[in-house]
């Protein structure tokens, strides 16, 4: 069965969310695997304001082994395939990630919100300072001041409980809008998110009634899987780059 591709003509805009699953066969731990556990914690215990503040150094000791996971790993086909259409496409693509592990970057994509934060910044948790850059990997001292008010430095990822950025909110509206406004074809796509954490998990429904097409890629079942209209089941890297495929002008026979 061939398999199955997105449609784009010249003024077809695309909008990208991802989640852990893109990144699984990098050798990344998607969150609700096994168990319900993330890497042997519940997420409650290391991705709250309050998990930080009752238990700081197992916190930042969860974020350190994090690091070196994602350090040690490299963008796959579906990372890759996503840099090559925002390639073709300019500014008519955007990809907005859940993922902290700097994957897509590495990948070559740039237009891209990183909605959770990074892995690879730090900020105060106390005063204003920060986001600076972090790539401390160690287990055994995680801990570190703030230069200007010597608090504790924690990871600048948006916790369970606390508030996304708004610009990147606005930029993600902005996009679908001005498709709107634009009356241009609106494709959304979704690959490897469970549907499960919102504010994302209702951008289909946004883009959807704004007349996106709209497309899942999920190894799985989705909690959202409703607002989808195609669904393709599969593994990322075997999925994305042909549901990509035909993105560029090359793939309509123009040069
Ligand atoms: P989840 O772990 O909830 O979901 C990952 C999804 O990827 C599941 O639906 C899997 O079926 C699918 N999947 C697994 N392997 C795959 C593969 N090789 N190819 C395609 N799909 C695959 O992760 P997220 O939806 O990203 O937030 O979770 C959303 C947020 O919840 C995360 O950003 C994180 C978490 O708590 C924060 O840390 C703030
Ligand atoms: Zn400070």
């Amino acid at each position: 069965m061939p398999h199955p591709a997105i449609s784009f003509d010249d003024t077809t805009r695309l909008l990208v969310l991802t989640g852990a699953g893109i990144s699984a066969e990098s050798g990344l731990a998607t969150f609700r695997g096994a168990g319900g556990l993330w890497e042997g914690s519940r997420v409650e215990d290391v991705a709250t304001p309050e998990a930080f503040e009752a238990n700081p150094e197992r916190v930042l000791r969860f974020y350190a082994a994090r690091r070196l996971g994602a350090g040690a790993a490299h963008p796959n086909a579906a990372h890759l395939a996503l840099a090559e259409a925002e390639a073709r496409l300019g500014d008519r693509f955007l990809l907005a990630t859940q993922n902290v592990d700097g994957l897509h970057a590495r990948a070559g994509s740039r237009h891209t919100l990183e909605i959770h934060g990074s892995l690879w910044r730090s900020r105060c948790s106390r005063c204003h300072a920060g986001p600076v850059e972090d790539r401390s990997t160690e287990i055994a001292h995680p801990l570190r001041a703030c230069a200007t008010c010597g608090s504790l430095m924690r990871p600048d990822i948006v916790w369970f409980g606390e508030m996304l950025d708004p610009a990147h909110e606005w930029a993600v509206r902005s996009f679908v809008k001005a498709a709107d406004m634009a009356r241009a074809r609106l494709v959304f796509l979704a690959i490897g998110t469970s549907g499960n954490v919102y504010p994302a998990a209702g951008y289909v429904r946004y883009a959807k009634d704004l007349g996106a097409e709209t497309w899942l890629a999920n190894a799985d079942e989705a909690a959202n899987a409703h607002w989808f209209d195609h669904i393709v089941t599969g593994p990322a890297t075997g999925v994305v780059p042909a549901l990509l495929s035909a993105s560029g002008p090359e793939a309509r026979g123009v040069r």
